[in-house]
């Protein structure tokens, strides 16, 4: 039996509405969407709009109309970051940012010559609302947060930054890939302006999903330009939403497959999902901690991550080890810089990396079992060999 333990880089599997949707959207109508008259068409606007509704209400969002809809998370930040910064603005991010937020702030701050703050953090990745608050400075335009690490787990205190953001009026940003579908967020309680998702992870969704709710009135210049559909004979993008954001004929599959998923999550709970996921966590981390050599990072506490575990062991590579578990128990794990190199450095992990397990709403104990075997047979092999 294969097992999954790789749900931070993209969760597996799908629940089966969401294939099944797929399937009967392709095979008996394959309309596109706000581009027809005809029946079909209008139906498939219908299961996109449908989509939109479902994320507005699973953030607390007011407007459907501005979720807009990107092929990742990745777009959604360049979306956010090359939309709205300019020559000069000032930006407040963490020390724990992927490189979707890291190298296009980067190629901002060298193209365009915006400013960049970082904000320090632990090594258990834990970032102070103080600090944020004096990385402040009068031109701070904006601060981008990602609300969970995919290196170490951690929940980023994304309430209190939103509402320090929301009082000095500074937009804020959050990147939102390792938390949605697990974690409970609320724009409008959490003061998050901009609120950037992927449909592929928790939102156990297709990939080539994401999106971006924009929850302000700030002008975002689009990332794209072309057919929306709509007023045809006017030479720019529409300024209203969600067309002003969305050119070309869109995923209509994958947006429907992630609408089955989100009708999944609101059938399950999200409440519900986090406690499964807690309890393996707390599982997985007992067990961990009793194998000889392992070098756990991170809080090492269910209550302060999301489903990531990030460990070594000592004396070995961790894409031997990933390899292994792999080959041998069928075991899949992540090995590597998993996309965020400030936070490896934080760890000391920035020249080898780590192995990472990502736990999903589908493991159950006996998969962590199976690791942990694993983890000990590898040792013994090593061991064997010297
Ligand atoms: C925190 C974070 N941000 C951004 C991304 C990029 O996600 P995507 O490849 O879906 O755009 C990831 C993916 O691992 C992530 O964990």
């Amino acid at each position: 039996m294969d097992i999954y333990l790789d749900n931070a880089a993209t969760t597996f599997p799908k629940p089966l509405c969401v294939p099944e949707k797929i399937y009967d959207y392709i095979v008996n109508n394959g309309g596109t969407s706000g581009r027809g008259a005809y029946e079909k068409a209008m139906l498939a606007d219908g299961l996109v709009y449908q989509t939109r509704k479902s994320l507005a209400k699973l953030f607390n969002h007011k407007d459907p109309k501005t979720v807009v809809f990107t092929s990742c998370v990745t777009e959604s930040l360049n979306l956010a970051l090359q939309g709205i910064l300019k020559p000069g603005d000032h930006v407040v991010t963490s020390a724990l940012e992927h490189n979707a937020v890291w190298r296009c702030l980067k190629t901002l701050e060298r193209d365009i010559g915006i400013i960049i703050t970082v904000v320090p953090a632990t090594a258990q990745g834990e970032t102070s609302i103080t600090d944020v608050a004096s990385s402040i400075k009068p031109e701070t335009r904006l601060i981008v947060f990602n609300h969970a690490s995919n290196v170490l787990g951690t929940i980023q205190p994304i309430g209190a930054i939103g509402e320090l953001a929301r009082e000095k009026g500074i937009l804020f940003l959050v990147d939102a890939a390792q938390s949605a579908g697990v974690l409970p967020i609320d724009v409008q309680t959490q003061c998050i302006d901009l609120l950037a998702f992927t449909g592929h992870k928790s939102l156990l969704g297709p990939m080539g999903t994401g999106g971006l709710v924009v929850n302000c009135d700030v002008d975002i210049h689009p990332l794209i330009s072309g057919g929306t559909g709509g007023d045809s004979a006017y030479e720019y993008q529409p300024d209203y939403y969600p067309n002003h954001l969305e050119a070309g004929t869109m995923n209509v599959s994958g947006i429907i497959g992630l609408g089955a998923a989100l009708e999944f999550l609101e059938t399950e709970g999200l409440e519900n999902i986090r406690r499964k996921e807690d309890a393996l966590m707390d599982y997985a981390l007992n067990a961990l901690k009793k194998i000889p050599g392992i070098e756990l990072y991170g809080p090492q506490d269910s209550s302060k991550t999301v489903g990531v575990i990030p460990f070594n062991l000592k004396g070995h590579a961790p894409e031997e080890i990933a390899y292994f578990l792999d080959q041998n128990c069928h075991v899949m794990i992540r090995s590597g810089l998993h996309c965020a190199p400030s936070a490896h450095r934080l760890i000391g992990t920035i020249k080898r990396g780590t192995c990472r397990i990502g736990i999903g709403y589908f493991n159950e104990n006996g998969h962590i079992d199976a690791l942990v075997n694993g983890l000990h047979a590898f040792i013994k092999e090593k061991n064997s060999c010297i």
